[in-house]
């Protein structure tokens, strides 16, 4: 199967997952399940949960649980991550996945809870489709990747920069590691747990190392979009980071200076990737396919 088959594939298997396992638009309050969906079932390009599939079937064979819940469970958070992220109190955005933010078709109120509501369900997720000692590790993946130590701590650090009048390599390396990269791991680690079936340290720790990588050059990637793309391919608004003093690799190293290390990423990100067993063709792939993305 070529890449883009196996892509295609593994975004239309999250697409029916999340619309089977969210709560129906319907459901009382109907406004933040409506909200939920609004948000999540806006497209995106499902990377996350690419990489939980793709992660476990490096490991085929064991008697799988399905890792699609899980994928689910990612998407989730990420999503709530982006409601809250395009918030006035945050980036202030009005553009997100080709769509008006959710507290622009919705309200500031409904936003923030539709994003907690996500965060929260994500956990549900994972407590319910897995056997007991597998749902404990993936959660303690996803809410370390998801807590004060990571994910918010680099949205933190991001917010903190934009008050400072030069940014050192040291706090951007930090922000893009913990507001990113961090997820990019969970993705792959929660995979791995999933296809082993049990923790096992050596290839939970090298698609740690792998993502850390593929993460980083993600987020390079995603500066130097936002400065020279436009909104309408972004699908969200291009243009912002400049505007709002963000720390980003483009401020400090230029375009140029931020391809050559979201370059440098991929290769150690590829480097990585040979130590893991399994077929890692479309992982290869995915990862060049990244660095080369235009959204
Ligand atoms: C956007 O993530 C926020 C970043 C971490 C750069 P994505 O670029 O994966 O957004 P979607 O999920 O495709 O909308
Ligand atoms: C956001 O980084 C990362 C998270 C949402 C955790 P950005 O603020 O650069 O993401 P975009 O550009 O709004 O998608
Ligand atoms: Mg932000
Ligand atoms: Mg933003
Ligand atoms: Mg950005």
């Amino acid at each position: 199967m070529d890449f883009s088959t196996k892509l295609n594939n593994f975004v239309a298997q999250t697409e029916q997952a999340l619309d089977k396992l969210l709560p129906p638009a319907d459901t009382r309050p109907a406004r933040i399940h409506e909200a939920m969906r609004y948000s999540l079932q806006a497209g995106g390009k499902r990377l996350r949960p690419a990489l939980v599939l793709a992660a476990a079937e490096l490991f085929p064979g064991n008697n799988q649980s399905d890792p699609l819940p899980a994928a689910v469970a990612i998407e989730c958070v990420h999503t709530y991550s982006l409601i809250h992220d395009d918030l006035p109190c945050m980036d202030n955005d009005d553009l997100r996945r080709g769509r008006p933010t959710c507290h622009k078709q919705f309200d500031e109120a409904t936003a923030l809870l539709a994003g907690d509501a996500l965060l929260t369900y994500a956990f549900e997720i994972l407590s319910c489709n897995y056997p007991a000692d597998l749902s404990l590790g993936l959660v303690r993946e996803l809410a370390t990747a998801a807590g004060s130590r990571e994910l918010i701590g680099g949205q933190m650090e991001d917010l903190l920069a934009e008050k400072c009048t030069t940014v050192t390599a040291d706090q951007l390396n930090f922000i893009h590691h913990k507001k990113t990269a961090a997820m990019i791991e969970a993705a792959l680690a929660m995979g791995g747990w999933i296809g082993q079936g049990r923790p096992s340290a050596e290839p939970l720790n090298r698609l740690h190392t792998f993502g850390r990588h593929l993460g980083l050059a993600f987020q390079i990637v995603d500066d130097i979009l936002d400065a020279t793309a436009d909104s309408a391919t972004l699908g969200k608004t291009a243009g912002k980071d400049a505007k709002a003093n963000k720390a980003t690799f483009v401020k400090l190293y230029g375009i140029d200076g931020a391809r050559d290390r979201a370059q440098k990423h991929t290769e150690a990100a590829l480097l990585e990737l040979v130590k893991l067993p399994g077929d890692t063709t479309f992982l290869r792939q995915l990862v060049d396919a990244m660095l080369k993305r235009k959204n």
